[in-house]
């Protein structure tokens, strides 16, 4: 056995959304190994074949289940589909987001030329697109009063970071939501049924690379002033998430609830000095 008892999610069902991307596949992954069944979702049913191809590689069974999550009707397809399938899921880990370009303000803007339109783009994908997954997949939860939702949340929502502004106030909206929920459901619901949040550092992936890199592979500006700011020196490896999430995922963590553990070697509590 890989996993200790108490870390293992052996016989238990999980979801992830943005299960493709490339810190979702990844924790996907890290679930799948811990024993758990494990559904992807997102929108394109091609790539999420494509994990669950390696989740069952990985010994485990998979499903891809195709939808956007800010679309309730097709979430209420897709989990409809996950009963059929799989069951009642134990896990929803809530990983799809991202930042949207234009609700960036660049050096030579201003908060005044902030586009509402993608301003509005970011939170509907981090936000809603957090809130509507734990509405439907948690109501088979609720009916059971057993589950665990974890949020991909980011530093960026605790310490805001220059430029993304609709990004960070998204994020930390999940925060709130995070704390407002575990204390939420905990009394209406009982101790089986938790919520908790990661908060990711920075991590070297498609979204960022030209944002953190030069062409050559050389630390952009930005990525050197972030560098600096990290006391381990380096950005984390998508893998660095999976040991806390797994805590998170099982019973080791069974008296956690409403917290946000930052996963960003040392960002987070450095000042700078
Ligand atoms: N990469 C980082 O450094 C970093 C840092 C902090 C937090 N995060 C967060 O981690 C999570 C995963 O990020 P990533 O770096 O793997 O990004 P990614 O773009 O590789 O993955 C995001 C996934 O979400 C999917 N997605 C986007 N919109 C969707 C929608 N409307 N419906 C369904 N699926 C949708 C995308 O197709 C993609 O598969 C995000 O919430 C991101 O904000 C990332």
């Amino acid at each position: 056995m890989k996993y200790p008892p108490l870390f293992s999610l052996e016989g238990k069902t999980a979801v992830i959304t943005g299960g493709s991307g490339v810190l979702g596949r990844i924790m996907a992954l890290a679930m799948a190994e811990a024993g758990a069944r494990v559904a992807v979702l997102g929108r394109s049913k091609e790539k999420l074949q494509a994990v669950v191809k390696e989740i069952e590689e990985a010994g485990s069974e998979g499903l891809a289940l195709a939808a956007d999550v800010t679309e309730t009707t097709q979430l209420k397809e897709v989990h409809a589909q996950l009963l059929q399938v799989f069951g009642t899921p134990d896990i929803l880990v809530n990983a799809a987001g991202g930042n949207i370009s234009g609700a960036t303000i660049g050096p030579n803007q201003s908060i005044l030329e902030l586009s509402e339109a993608d301003l509005r783009k970011v939170v509907e994908l981090n936000y809603i697109g957090t809130v509507l997954p734990t509405q439907v997949f948690g109501q088979s939860m609720m009916k059971r009063k057993k589950g665990n939702i974890i949020n991909i949340s980011s530093l960026a929502a605790q310490r805001p970071l220059t430029r993304v502004m609709g990004y960070a106030s998204s994020k930390a909206a999940i925060d709130n939501y995070t704390k407002w929920l575990a204390v939420e459901l905990a009394q209406k619901y009982g101790e089986e049924m938790r919520v908790n949040a990661i908060a990711p550092g920075f991590f070297l992936t498609e979204q960022n690379r030209t944002l953190l890199t030069e062409e050559d592979g050389s630390l952009s500006a930005r990525g050197k002033q972030i560098i600096d700011h990290t006391p381990f020196g380096r950005f984390g490896n998508p893998e660095d998430l999976s040991g806390t999430l797994i805590w998170l995922c099982s019973d080791a963590s069974r008296f956690v609830t409403g917290t946000i553990i930052p996963v960003d070697g040392g960002f987070n509590a450095y000042s700078g000095v």
